[in-house]
């Protein structure tokens, strides 16, 4: 059988089909509030496997453990910190993900070798039922090939791995658009790994002043930082559009604005605007749509806006950084 027929998933909202696929060690395509993920069990070493076999990931990128609620992520972790707690009990389900301290029957695999786990519960109603349903949490990382965008739609999954799993749980468009913010602990100070979801003020305003890592091109001792990542296949330049523009060919352009274009006239099928508003909770939940959109079209390259540098635009602006690195 050649690749052109190979079945392609089945996209449904059938949550008993999810956890019979599930139980029978496959993988399914997960909703969440912030990107789809690639779930499977997160306690059984061949489902990590297949996981980073259908991403192409390498193993020395860790994955994030899903969980239903606080209760059932103690069940996998050795100690919970009173900062970590606060975190948990303000933010979850929603999009902060916290590394905690392992138990030993943590598979190695999930968390590349690390002694700590990635831990979440999502805030998506159909995939808190499934959490709940299944008699272990689920591994579930950005349900893309390695590197590339991370989808939004269930569409945008079965674009890129519908020949590779058997089931898209379809919970409708994610809300917020893009990944959950890391937070570790180092000698009991809290360290932002990723910026996501939550607010870094609002972390702030809870549990004080945090550091913030900073990427490096391919450290394993700060895995998910990459510096390259979340690429479309065009080449992308960060900046502004107008100034960049000038020094390239404009026929050949594509442009992902903030709100609208100022001295630039493109047709729409190279123009993108994240938010005709100037919002950025808006302009998040359409960020990887807007990159995926022009990676279709005929340009040769995208110019990316950098978007305000606060709240969720610090995450925005992350993701569009790492996009042209
Ligand atoms: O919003 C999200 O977090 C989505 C949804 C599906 O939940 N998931 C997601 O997973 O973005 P993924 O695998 O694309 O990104 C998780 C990142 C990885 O880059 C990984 O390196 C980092 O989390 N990570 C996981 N465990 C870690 C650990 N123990 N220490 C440091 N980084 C870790
Ligand atoms: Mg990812």
């Amino acid at each position: 059988m050649n690749s052109a027929t190979k079945p392609m998933a089945e996209i449904g909202r059938d949550i008993n089909k999810a956890v019979e696929w599930l139980l029978q060690g496959e993988l399914v395509a997960i909703p969440t509030e912030t990107v789809y993920g690639l779930a499977g069990n997160a306690l059984d070493s061949r489902s990590i496997s297949k996981i980073f076999e259908v991403k192409n990931r390498p193993a020395f990128d860790p994955l994030i453990m899903h969980v239903a609620d606080i209760e059932r992520a103690k069940d996998h972790v050795e100690t919970f910190p009173e900062k970590a707690l606060v975190l948990a009990e303000h933010f979850w389900p929603g999009p902060i993900t916290i590394l905690l301290p392992k138990k030993s029957h943590v598979p190695d695999l999930l968390t590349s070798g690390l002694e700590t786990v990635a831990v979440r519960v999502p805030h998506h109603p159909m995939t808190l039922d499934l959490l709940r349903s299944l008699p272990f949490p689920l591994a579930a990382p950005s349900a893309n090939p390695f590197g590339y965008i991370s989808p939004t739609k269930a569409l945008h999954v079965e674009d890129q791995l519908g020949e590779k799993i058997p089931y898209i749980l379809d919970g409708g468009d994610c809300r917020v658009g893009v990944e959950s913010t890391i937070i570790g602990f180092e000698a009991g100070e809290a360290v932002i790994y990723r910026l996501g979801g939550v607010e870094l003020e609002k972390i702030e305003k809870l549990i004080g002043p945090v550091k913030t890592k900073s990427h490096s091109s391919s450290n394993p001792q700060a895995p998910g930082m990459l510096e390259s990542h979340y690429a479309p296949r065009k080449k992308v330049y960060y900046g502004n559009p107008e100034r960049l523009a000038a020094g390239l060919d404009l026929d050949k352009a594509a442009v992902l604005s903030y709100k609208g274009l100022l001295g630039m006239e493109l047709p729409p099928s190279r123009h993108f605007c994240l938010s005709a508003q100037g919002d950025l909770h808006e302009a998040a939940s359409r960020l990887f749509e807007g990159l995926r959109y022009l990676d279709k079209s005929d340009a040769s390259y995208i110019i990316a806006e950098p978007v305000p540098d606060i709240g969720l635009g610090k995450a925005i602006n992350d993701r569009l950084k790492r996009a042209s690195a």
